[in-house]
């Protein structure tokens, strides 16, 4: 077997960390931080304006040494440099994987099959920006003539999550005489509720969509073709004032009826859930403006560089990748949690699911083989202080270990009083309770009656990481964006899985599309499927006939 066949569980590297696994298990925080007061300092780094301290994490130099190991052994270096070259990274798809090239400087060079990419990203950011100041500024008039008021981005998944994450995120840099919507859900309530209020004649859609065959988005984008026109009395030219599409597919943007003048392009090297800096990012251009929506690309280039270049042991999605790998492949941590202490970032773990588990909730390597270790760990999380008084109990005294991703801002973008620093003592206070917990001693001495005791007691030695940056800007929120992305391709890489298809989303939406003539069948169909699904199927019709 060579190096590059090795199976990871049987890498040296592997073996060691078992073995280190089995000599740590049971150390204490407590322990580990009494033993080395410096231990805050030293396990902790800052580079491209984030700090990132990990002190609070099972692990020692050892434990270090060796998941650095590790990560060389399954020629992450290697897996690094192939991405940023172009290489088709992507196997089963058989596609380069280069979102690091949607915010590569102007002037620089990425080429895929021979061809520099960059040039074209430019020209559709600046399209995207000369749209979007004509949008900002009421140049752009609908069909009556009255200037857009709303805009609304249909899509799904990558082309939805990305959008309202950042929006939601950078509101506060946001145009406020827009309003800014967003549908997804096929579910007809979505997109009810999102135009209920508003003028057909101030409305602007949004289409997003890589492939422009997505079922949701499509029955969407029909649905809104319908409400554009109805309100405006027909026309069906009233479709290049009120529609522009966001597509890889020119073919099918036009089959809908969107001029592709009004198309914004992205290509298929750029995977939907990597796409928010992309056109699909147009949304969230009109709404921060394309000198902002810039910021937040370099944001991204900044941390793409740093990731490129920085030597293992002072990478940050580096780091905070093998921390995944160390809780998930060892003490065999199902979720992670991430907390981030800022209210703008309430969309973030939504957004963070996706890019997370459609890119490694994967079952077998590159070459097909079945994995014998777990991959991508469940993604989760609220804002805090929330979550507090919500799972967080959970997480203190429950029985499972689940890492924390605590992120907070030195500073608040609306100081309150005294506010800010309330939220940013309870991010240090919830890692240090998590970590340090309170023995029975401690609470004994505090006159807890000895029934009370054991439910009073917080073990602690529960792991976390704490990100703090200065302020939520376009700029960090890039970085704090690229910093997840790095760090599920550095996990991916180590699992030697495909961290860039998404096989496991299809079978579900072929059964959908054979089950939608079954229930809008006018005669009773002929049902072949399992007898749990055909009955349910049964009784969807007959209730839906007996009540309608
Ligand atoms: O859910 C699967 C998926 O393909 C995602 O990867 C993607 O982000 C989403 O659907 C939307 O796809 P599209 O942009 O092609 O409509």
């Amino acid at each position: 077997m060579t190096a590059a066949t090795q199976t990871l569980t049987g890498r040296p590297a592997w073996k060691a960390l078992e073995q280190h696994f089995q000599s740590i298990r049971e150390a204490h925080l407590r322990t580990l931080f009494a033993e080395d007061p410096k231990r805050g300092e030293r396990f902790a780094l800052e580079d491209v304006g984030l700090y990132f301290d990990y002190s609070k994490n099972r692990i020692t130099e050892e434990t270090l040494k060796l998941l650095l190991q590790l990560a060389n052994e399954t020629g992450l270096r290697r897996r690094i440099d192939a991405m940023f070259r172009g290489d088709k990274i992507n196997v089963t798809e058989n596609r380069a994987v280069l979102h690091v090239a949607l915010r590569a400087p102007r002037g620089e060079s990425i080429l895929v099959d021979g061809e520099n990419v960059v040039p074209n990203v430019h020209a559709v950011l600046d399209k995207m920006a000369a749209f979007s100041d004509r949008v900002r500024s009421g140049e752009w008039k609908g069909h009556t003539g009255k200037r857009i008021r709303n805009v609304i981005n249909i899509g799904i998944g990558g082309s939805d999550l990305g959008p309202v994450m950042a929006y939601e995120a950078l509101r506060h840099y946001s145009e406020r005489g827009l309003a800014f919507r967003f549908v997804s859900n096929v579910d007809g309530t979505d997109f009810a509720e999102a135009v209920h209020d508003l003028d057909p004649a101030e409305t602007l859609f949004i289409v997003s969509s890589k492939t422009f065959t997505t079922l949701e988005t499509m029955t969407n984008a029909h649905s809104a073709r319908d409400w554009s026109l109805q309100g405006l009395g027909g026309d069906s030219r009233a479709v290049a004032k009120h529609f522009v599409a966001v597509s890889t597919n020119s073919a099918k943007v036009s089959e809908f009826g969107i001029d592709t003048a009004n198309m914004f392009e992205f290509w298929d090297w750029v995977g939907g859930r990597y796409s928010m800096d992309s056109a699909i990012g147009l949304s969230t251009m009109i709404a921060i403006g394309p000198d902002n929506f810039r910021d937040l690309l370099t944001g991204f280039h900044e941390m793409d560089e740093h990731f490129r270049t920085a030597p293992f042991e002072r990478n940050l999605p580096v780091l905070m990748g093998l921390l995944v790998i160390w809780y998930s492949g060892f003490f065999r941590a199902e979720t992670i949690a991430v907390l981030p202490y800022e209210q703008y970032l309430k969309r973030f773990p939504a957004y963070l699911q996706q890019l997370t588990m459609e890119s490694n909730g994967k079952h077998v390597t590159l070459d097909g083989t079945v994995v014998d270790y777990p991959t991508g760990p469940i993604y989760w999380g609220e804002p805090g202080t929330n979550g507090q008084h919500s799972f967080y109990q959970l997480i203190h005294q429950g029985t499972r270990l689940i890492p924390c991703d605590f992120i907070g801002f030195v500073h608040t973008l609306n100081p309150l009083g005294r506010h800010h620093d309330m939220l940013l003592a309870n991010v240090f206070a919830q890692a240090e309770a998590l970590a340090f917990g309170k023995t029975a001693e401690q609470v004994k001495a505090e006159g807890t009656p000895d029934s009370l005791v054991p439910h009073r007691v917080f073990q602690g030695n529960r792991p976390s990481n704490t990100i703090i940056v200065e302020k939520l800007t376009p700029n960090t929120l890039g970085k704090l964006i690229a910093l997840y992305e790095h760090s599920v391709f550095t996990q991916g890489a180590i699992w030697n899985i495909d961290s860039f298809d998404q096989w496991g989303v299809e079978l579900g939406k072929v059964l959908a599309q054979r089950i939608i003539p079954e229930l809008e069948a006018k005669t009773e169909p002929k049902l072949e499927h399992d007898s749990s699904t055909s009955s349910l199927i049964l009784r969807y019709r007959q209730l839906k006939e007996k009540t309608s």
